[in-house]
């Protein structure tokens, strides 16, 4: 092998060699750079005479060719690995399934409202909100329920910071003081045609929402929830109550032989007060009277109270427990299992 060949063969291993691009380079000027072998030889060629330099010049330029293609192809292919490997370490792989986010769902408590603010709704109630802090005077005094009234300690009361000692804030222990407000607000909206004794629009209205009670065990929870219904107008009756409420059950539990059952009962802000009951006619509550529901026809000084005149306007109102009715619904025994947020429970009802 002549020396120029020999050469060729030295920088083709050398390249090879090369694991990096900078190896490469390191490795190309041994060759070609300025004190590179390739270079010398040129340097060696000024002694040469005419003739000798145009062929030993030939030779080198071939060498010199050989070598440079060895090494683009040398770079060419340690570009290529690199790419291969950044696109290797980057991978994804889009065939592995998805993260897939769990769909969420409403609280059983939840759908039971919509349902019965969807049922009212057909029977032209309106739905209106209160707060859940709320005045004594709204909670208890407007209701009818004197100072020392008994009711008063019926209901164990969360108190709250606010309010004055004759005016206390407390948490709502029912829905029943949205019957007021919302009445009040009503009242004020048709002030004229009440002031010119002209008939006023009915207020047929229901109040969902949360409630408090100091009360905790596998029927009661210290928060609870209830819907309130009021229906005030010249001519409304116990009858129209009656109507109401059984048509609301039998579609609420999707059952048309279902029976009701108005208990008398007292409550300071209804005269005269029923408790409501229902039966199932089959499943596995069949045959049992079960209590639902509060209900009356409005005491004349609550009808006072938002600012209607008692001979003119009467109307009933009632208060149905929202967690009940759901435990009913879906057969859940234990009122708790509502609000201890365990997604194995509320999953069922997605
Ligand atoms: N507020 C009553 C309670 O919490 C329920 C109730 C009874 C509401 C009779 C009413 C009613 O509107 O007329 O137990």
């Amino acid at each position: 092998m002549n020396e120029l060949d020999a050469i060729v063969d030295s920088a083709k291993t050398s390249f090879v060699e090369a694991a990096t691009p900078v190896d490469l380079e390191n490795a190309k000027a041994r060759f070609l750079g300025k004190a590179g072998r390739i270079t010398e030889l040129m340097k060696g060629m000024a002694a040469l005479s005419v003739e000798e330099k145009k062929s030993r010049g030939a030779a080198i330029n071939v060498a010199k060719q050989a070598i440079e293609a060895a090494l683009n192809e040398r770079r060419q292919a340690l570009a290529e690995a690199e790419l291969q490997a950044q696109l290797q370490a980057e991978a994804l792989d889009v065939t592995l399934p998805g993260r897939a986010r769990g769909n969420g769902g409403l609280h059983p408590v939840s759908l039971t409202m919509e349902r019965i603010e969807a049922i009212f709704g057909s029977m032209g109630f309106e739905v209106a909100q209160g707060p859940e802090i709320e005045a004594d005077w709204f909670n208890f005094t407007a209701l009818n329920t004197p100072e020392d009234h008994p009711a008063r300690s019926m209901h164990d009361t969360f108190y709250v910071e606010g309010g004055s000692e004759k005016a206390p804030n407390l948490l709502r222990t029912h829905t029943s003081p949205v019957q007021v407000r919302h009445a009040l607000q009503h009242v004020k909206q048709h002030r004229a045609l009440i002031e010119a004794g002209l008939p006023m629009p009915e207020i047929r209205v229901i109040c969902p929402g949360r409630t408090y009670r100091v009360d905790s065990d596998a029927t009661h929870s210290p928060m609870f929830h209830q819907c309130e219904g009021l229906w005030i107008g010249e001519n409304v009756s116990f009858k129209d109550l009656k109507f109401v409420f059984t048509d609301l059950c039998r579609t609420f539990f999707e059952r048309d032989d279902l029976v009701l059952r108005f208990r008398p009962s007292f409550f300071p802000f209804t005269e005269p007060s029923a408790e409501i009951d229902i039966q199932f006619q089959s499943g596995p509550l069949a045959g049992r009277w079960l209590e639902v529901a509060g209900s009356g026809q409005v005491h004349p000084n609550v009808v006072r109270n938002m600012g209607l005149d008692p001979e003119k306007h009467i109307g009933f109102a009632f208060g149905m427990g929202l967690d009940r009715f759901t435990m009913l619904r879906y057969g859940v025994n234990d009122l708790r299992l509502f609000f201890d947020g365990d997604i194995r429970f509320l999953s069922q009802f997605r």
